[in-house]
């Protein structure tokens, strides 16, 4: 038996985590975001019906799961009840949803940063971020000029923090990036009606989140993003500015690491990544397109096509290295039907030498050649299997490969967006 359990990106995002999440969060009593902010999209699909979550947990369909965003998110206030009152419309009540005291707030001058410093930027620096000011609210919080859920709430710091921050960004804004400075009294009135909207909503989740574990209740970590994007262990600095995968829990959440008991790692069937850096078994061909195509692999928040590759299982052992991943959620299964010749990229060859590990200097990863195992693809429509038994053999070697190679165990297996497109091999709770 499993209590808690962590479901994270194991390649560049978008690997399908939020169906997932959604999906386990039916035994869960808590969904818990450790990391990132809205720069996250998340897509929920319930009988043809999609919800995109970008903030909010994708535990929040169901009404008895608690939804809490922890300590380790940043937080963007504006663009937290934006998600609030759309999910409303279609009927979802966000009662069950708490803010952590100690998450950062995402002020206007961190979004205007964050596209001042991609446009300074040359055209092979530029990371392609999403503009959602992930980036300058991590590096204030470093460098502790940040201000926190509990300071915004609080009116009598609030104030003095705001005015501290915004002189010295509007400076940074004006002499270096030659831009226009903002005005602290329009910024000052409308975060501070924002301020009083969320204060029910704030709570110490440290205490909360021990006690859920003590109670011996269920949790579930929503990562956000995907590990090759970590900053510590990604393709730096083509990276985002968290740890999107287990190690990211503890300090995202107060609780102690040993309180995980399952990782679970999100694997797209193919390889997509949306921004800039390196990607080895990338498609520049009419495969990639059929795919990118098929798929409708444009990105959630931003829209981008996401560029299309191989799956890379350099890749994914890199991630169950750096986060202990013993199973696996395979996703877009259904998505690689028709593709007659399939490749897995089981190595790389470097200067004539074969290697397993992911380097971290980006010039060595430039030479790296993918070493590929061929497969025939299938045709077969798999959208309707719901056992394992009643896949195509050619789509069961192409697991056993997957499995055999990173020694992580494939226990869910999409074969379409929906909720109930899914086989279950085997539930993580009780694995
Ligand atoms: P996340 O960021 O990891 O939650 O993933 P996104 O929601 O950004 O992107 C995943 C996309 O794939 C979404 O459009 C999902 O609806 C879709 N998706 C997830 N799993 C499957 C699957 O098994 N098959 C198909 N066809 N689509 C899937
Ligand atoms: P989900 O949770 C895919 C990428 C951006 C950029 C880099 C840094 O939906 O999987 P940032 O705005 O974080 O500073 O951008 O990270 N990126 C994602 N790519 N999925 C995501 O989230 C991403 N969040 C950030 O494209 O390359
Ligand atoms: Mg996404």
């Amino acid at each position: 038996m499993n209590n808690n359990i962590v479901v994270f990106g194991a390649q560049w995002g978008d690997e399908g985590k939020g169906r997932f999440v959604d999906y386990l969060a039916a035994q869960a009593d808590a969904v818990v975001r450790f990391q990132g902010g809205n720069n996250a999209g998340h897509t929920v699909a319930v009988d043809g019906k999609y919800f995109k979550l970008r903030l909010i947990p994708s535990g929040i369909l169901y009404k008895n799961v608690l939804n809490v965003l922890a300590n380790g998110v940043v937080f963007d206030v504006k663009g937290f009840f934006e998600e609030v009152d759309n999910l409303k419309k279609d009927g979802i009540p966000c009662e069950n949803l708490v803010v952590s005291d100690r998450a950062h707030v995402v002020l206007p001058y961190h979004f205007e940063l964050d596209g001042l410093s991609e446009s300074k930027r040359s055209s092979d620096d530029k990371i392609g971020t999403t503009k959602k000011g992930i980036g300058p609210t991590y590096m204030d919080k470093s460098e502790r000029s940040g201000i926190r859920v509990c300071d915004f709430v609080n009116e009598e710091v609030f104030p003095a923090l705001l005015k501290k921050n915004i002189d010295t960004k509007n400076e940074l804004i004006q002499k270096v990036y030659g831009g226009q400075p903002f005005d602290y009294d329009a910024i000052l009135k409308e975060y501070s009606a924002l301020a009083k909207r969320l204060k029910p909503f704030v709570r110490d989740t440290v205490t909360l989140l021990n006690a859920y574990v003590k109670d011996g209740k269920k949790l579930l970590f929503e990562g956000a993003q995907g590990a090759l994007l970590d900053i510590d262990f990604g393709t730096y600095p083509f990276v985002t500015s968290s740890h999107p995968s287990s190690i990211g829990v503890p300090m995202g959440t107060g609780l102690a690491p040993k309180t995980i008991d399952s990782v679970v790692g999100v694997v797209k069937a193919y390889t997509s990544r949306v921004g800039a850096g390196p990607f080895v078994t990338e498609l520049f061909d009419d495969v990639g397109d059929f795919i990118r195509e098929k798929g409708g692999e444009y990105g959630t928040v931003t829209g981008r096509p996401r560029r299309i590759g191989w799956l890379d299982l350099v890749v994914v052992k890199h991630s169950a290295l750096i986060s202990g991943m013993e199973q696996i959620a395979l996703t877009r299964m259904d998505t690689l039907a028709g593709v007659k010749k399939l490749k897995v990229c089981v190595a790389y060859e470097l200067d004539g030498k074969t290697i397993d590990h992911y380097p971290a200097d980006l010039t060595v990863l430039e030479k790296c050649k993918p070493i590929y195992k061929e497969f025939d693809g299938w045709d077969d429509d798999i959208s309707k299997v719901r056992n394992y038994k009643d896949l195509p053999d050619a789509a069961k070697k192409y697991i056993e490969t997957i499995e055999e190679i990173t020694g992580a165990k494939v226990s869910m297996i999409g074969v379409g967006p929906n909720r109930d497109e899914a086989i279950l091999v085997r539930n993580p709770y009780e694995a």
